[in-house]
């Protein structure tokens, strides 16, 4: 029976304990895509409050894929420096500590550069029309050796690993989801679909060696659950060390889903994936996870192997120490406030009432008095 205090094997690094860092971008970088010291203190914070596998932002690997001029990025090495700083300050505190390396596919920003994906369509996103450019089979070479280079990088810097954006519609879920209509060997089945994302993990084991933790945040529904357990079976036999899975670009409401169970229908992709597949390498679930209970849950009921936090540790890094300790914490609500306040002017009520004192918090309080 697993609890949140055991530590954990991943590659061949070992995580102290079973509480893991979600993504969470910020896109508060200049238009350099640089780490400033506010990354620094942002993930020294949660590394001090015991989590023990940081996972740093959505980080660009070409300024021609980024969602915004402001994302964080590893395409140059002008920038290993600053990643340097922030897994000097999450090691110091005995976090392992990677980025999430990421081409924003469909989603790629206007600003910085074409959307592409695997195949060329218009399709409506945020109520404006997008027409996607369907990448050459030269292109997705060029673009598997961009992620090496990033994860090169990323090593320079002293990364523990990476983690590969594999959902959420970006360039990797492109390639794995209904989006591709392709007929050559990158479309057509799932193991076909995957195969892209099977380059980009082979291509950074040969570049960075066996003693480097790659990661794939992936999809647990694309374009179906069964489908998504044979891209990650693929991803695994590719070399994958670890999968983090979420959602990506199919709807979830026809998962069938016991609204008892106290954990909710995408964390419940975690669940499904890790169950069908039963892969050598750990499994993590993420979403709506709030309190310590839900994590006893899940890992005394050998449902997943380790959980990951992205709006509760927003909202409070002492998050950790309660689910590992029973310490006390402030709990999100799931109001959203730290992913669309500026939109909404809306502000983290558990932020507040910790008196944070954080980039986050502070550019949030500052644009809902403006
Ligand atoms: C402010 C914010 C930024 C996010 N940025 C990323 C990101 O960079 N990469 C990613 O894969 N998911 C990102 N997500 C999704 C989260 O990692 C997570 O999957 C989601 O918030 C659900 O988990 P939670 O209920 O623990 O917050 C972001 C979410 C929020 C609220």
């Amino acid at each position: 029976m697993a609890k949140a205090t055991d530590p954990i094997v991943i590659g061949k690094r070992t995580a102290k304990n079973r509480v893991t860092m979600a993504p969470t971008v910020k896109f508060i970088a200049g238009e350099d895509g640089r780490v400033t010291e506010d990354f620094v203190v942002h993930y020294a914070e949660r590394a001090k409050h015991e989590c023990a596998f940081i996972c740093v932002e959505a980080t660009c690997i070409t300024p021609e894929g980024r969602l915004a001029p402001t994302q964080l990025g590893l395409w140059e090495d002008g920038q290993i420096e600053g990643h340097r700083k922030l897994t000097d300050a999450c090691h110091a505190y005995g976090a392992l500590v990677v980025p999430q390396i990421h081409h924003g596919g469909v989603g790629t920003h206007p600003a910085c550069g074409s959307a592409v994906g695997p195949s060329a369509i218009v399709r409506e996103s945020f109520g404006r029309k997008q027409e996607i450019k369907e990448l050459s089979r030269e292109d997705i070479q060029r673009i598997v050796g961009l992620f090496a280079d990033a994860a090169v990088r990323a090593q320079k810097a002293g990364y523990d690993g990476v983690q590969l954006h594999a959902c959420h519609s970006y360039l990797i879920n492109d390639f794995a989801s209904a989006l591709n209509k392709r007929e050559d060997e990158y479309g057509g089945t799932p193991e076909n679909r995957a195969r892209f994302g099977c380059e980009v993990i082979r291509a950074i084991r040969a570049s960075c060696g066996d003693d480097f933790i790659i990661s794939a945040r992936v999809s647990g529904c694309d374009p179906t659950v069964e489908d998504a357990v044979i891209a990650a079976d693929q991803y695994v036999k590719a070399g994958c060390d670890y999968l983090q899975v979420s959602s990506g670009i199919a709807p979830l409401d026809s998962l069938a889903h016991d609204e008892s169970l106290p954990y909710n229908r995408t964390a419940s992709l975690g669940v499904r994936l890790r169950a069908a597949l039963k892969p050598p390498v750990p499994v993590s679930l993420v979403n709506g996870i709030r309190t310590p209970e839900q994590v006893e849950y899940l890992l005394s009921n050998d449902l997943i192997d380790t959980v990951d936090l992205a709006c509760g540790l927003l909202a409070d890094p002492a998050f950790t120490e309660a689910i590992l300790y029973g310490a006390p914490y402030h709990k999100c609500l799931s109001c959203r406030g730290c992913g669309f306040g500026p939109i909404h002017n809306r502000l983290c009520p558990a932020m507040a009432a910790r008196g944070a004192d954080e980039f986050h918090f502070r550019e949030l309080l500052e644009k809902s008095k403006g």
